[in-house]
């Protein structure tokens, strides 16, 4: 499957996902389309949207008119926070697809723990993959509370987990559990929307492997077997992430880099939905 130019994980259910991917939050309509086209031809073969980044359809189109097979892409979508519930995650998945017009996903995650309802939707994730209509199921936003909480009424262990994590946010006991657990890590805001690239420690890395600052850090992801989801709607940088693939970090360095932690969030620590 995919490309081999990527390098892939074998999720615990044996299919196979891309460890760099786009990732599509805050691009609509046509932007949205030409952004897909352009990562699919460069190479990306992972494309990570969710109900919520109001863009399903647009990426639907952009599968369409990429001219890609369909069993070549990785296709990840969520359930929004609005949704919760046994009955209203089938029904908000049944939208899902309809907007992508696919007859199934690779991926479908919930988004947030939001607290009313997450237990239930789990339930419907479940039946959604026993049904075929999603390759694996899994989450996001799940750190170590929440994979503690769903690990006593799950029938399945998640295949992926997508949350924050930067060398700046760099949850180790998530990290560890989910590497026990064989529960797949992927890592969303991974370039920090380049707030951090001015940090000095990355700046020497950069001079060292003359890369940019967001392949050190993709880099970082991948020797970590963390699968990764930058976004970007320039052709410019989704190429520049891409090639994040084609040099290998000394450990030293990924070790260096682990000590860079100090909490830092883009997004909700999601703390408040315990
Ligand atoms: N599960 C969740 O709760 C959750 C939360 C947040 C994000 N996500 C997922 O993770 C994906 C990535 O996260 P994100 O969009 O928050 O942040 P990000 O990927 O860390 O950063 C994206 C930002 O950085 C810019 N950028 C991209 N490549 C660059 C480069 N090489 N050099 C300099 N700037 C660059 C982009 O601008 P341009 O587009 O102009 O290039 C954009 O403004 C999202 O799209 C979404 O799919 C999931």
């Amino acid at each position: 499957m995919i490309n081999d130019i990527i390098p892939n994980t074998k999720l615990n259910n044996g299919i196979s996902m891309p460890l760099l991917g786009l990732g599509v939050y805050d691009m609509y309509q046509k932007q949205a389309e030409q952004a897909v086209e352009t990562a699919l031809e460069i190479g990306y073969r992972l494309i990570d949207t969710a109900s919520m980044y109001e863009n399903e359809k647009e990426i639907g189109n952009a599968i369409k008119n990429s001219g890609v097979k369909r069993a070549e892409i990785f296709l990840t979508t969520k359930l929004n926070n609005t949704n919760h519930g046994y009955d209203q995650a089938l029904k908000a998945f049944d939208t899902s697809l309809q907007l992508l017009c696919q007859d199934y996903v690779d991926l479908y995650l919930i988004h947030w723990p939001i607290k009313e309802g997450r237990a239930d939707s789990w339930r419907a994730l479940e039946r959604i993959y026993q049904e075929g209509r999603a390759k694996a199921i899994g989450v996001a936003n799940y750190t170590l509370p929440f994979l503690n909480e769903l690990a006593n009424y799950s029938n399945m262990t998640p295949a992926v987990n997508q949350i924050e994590f930067t060398p700046w946010m760099f949850d180790k006991a998530t990290f560890d559990y989910c590497k026990q657990s064989h529960i797949q890590l992927q890592s969303y805001s991974p370039i920090t929307r380049g707030i951090k690239f001015t940090d000095k420690r990355l700046k020497g890395l950069c001079e060292k492997y003359q890369k940019t600052p967001a392949q050190i850090i993709l880099n970082w992801n991948i020797q970590l077997g963390v699968s990764t989801i930058p976004k970007s709607s320039q052709r410019e940088r989704l190429q520049e992430n891409f090639d994040a693939v084609n040099f290998t970090l000394d450990a030293q360095d990924v070790e260096f880099m682990n000590t860079f932690n100090e909490g830092f969030r883009i997004c909700d620590d999601p703390i408040i939905f315990l």
